[in-house]
């Protein structure tokens, strides 16, 4: 009995803290403004990145933990994309943060992408994934990124630069060094088809 209490003391105490944390991190409203140099790619419907062709990702509703982890990974030089370590080269870590919660407040609920895989065969396959990127693909940890309402393009590239280690992440780069050409494409389609997720941050 102790033990239980306690147990769920420590429960509630960590979510408490876990909780704090994501809400007092970032300002929405100076992020939006930060956003500006960011929507002529970010903000634009399928937009496009030309060499290699795949489309810009999709940041709305996106994790705020995650988007600044990937922000970092730019400025640091550990993510290699020339417009997005320029994008982030001056940031400081509230920059991020504003941003990441301006971004993240958005919601698509009626998202209606183009996809080519099997999205059927990527949902089975989607099975491994769920315990980070959640149910469906909309992930419950601010960490882990949402993949639901990403365009297909862009997951196949981002799975393609684990496998090929281009793009390092201890856990992504054993899951996608297991994943063929076609997984790839289901699993991208299955995600990039759900009508609940990512969509443009628009305000
Ligand atoms: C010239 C177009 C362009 C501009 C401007 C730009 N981005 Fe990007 N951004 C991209 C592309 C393309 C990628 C994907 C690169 C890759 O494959 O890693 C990306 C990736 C990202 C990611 C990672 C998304 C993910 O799911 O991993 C974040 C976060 C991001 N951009 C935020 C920003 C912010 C914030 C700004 C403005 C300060 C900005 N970007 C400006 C093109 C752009
Ligand atoms: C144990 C947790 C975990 C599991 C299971 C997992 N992932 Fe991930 N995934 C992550 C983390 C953490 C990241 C962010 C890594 C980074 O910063 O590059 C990520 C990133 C990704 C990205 C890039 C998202 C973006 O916006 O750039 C894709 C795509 C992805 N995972 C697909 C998958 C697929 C498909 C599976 C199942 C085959 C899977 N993941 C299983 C933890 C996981």
């Amino acid at each position: 009995m102790k033990k239980t209490i306690l147990w769920g003391l420590l429960v509630v105490c960590s979510w408490a803290m876990h909780v704090s944390r994501v809400v007092a991190a970032g300002d929405p409203e100076a992020g939006k403004k930060k956003f500006y140099t960011c929507e002529g790619c970010h903000g634009v419907a399928g937009y496009m990145n030309v060499y290699p062709s795949y489309h810009v990702p999709r940041l709305g509703g996106q994790q705020p933990g995650y988007v600044v982890t990937a922000l970092k990974a730019y400025q640091a030089g550990q993510r290699k994309h020339g417009s997005m370590s320029g994008a982030s080269a001056t940031m400081s870590d509230q920059d991020m943060q504003d941003i990441a919660a301006f971004v993240s407040k958005f919601r698509g609920l009626n998202n209606d992408l183009p996809v080519t895989g099997n999205a059927a065969a990527g949902k089975e396959k989607a099975a491994a994934c769920a315990s980070c990127h959640g149910e469906n693909g909309i992930s419950r940890d601010p960490s882990f990124p949402t993949l639901a309402g990403q365009y297909e393009s862009y997951l196949i590239k981002a799975l393609q630069d684990y496998k090929a280690g281009v793009r390092s992440n201890p856990l992504m780069n054993g899951f996608a060094a297991a994943l063929s050409e076609d997984d790839m494409k289901d699993l991208a389609s299955y995600y990039a088809s759900q009508k609940r997720g990512l969509t443009l941050p628009l305000d």
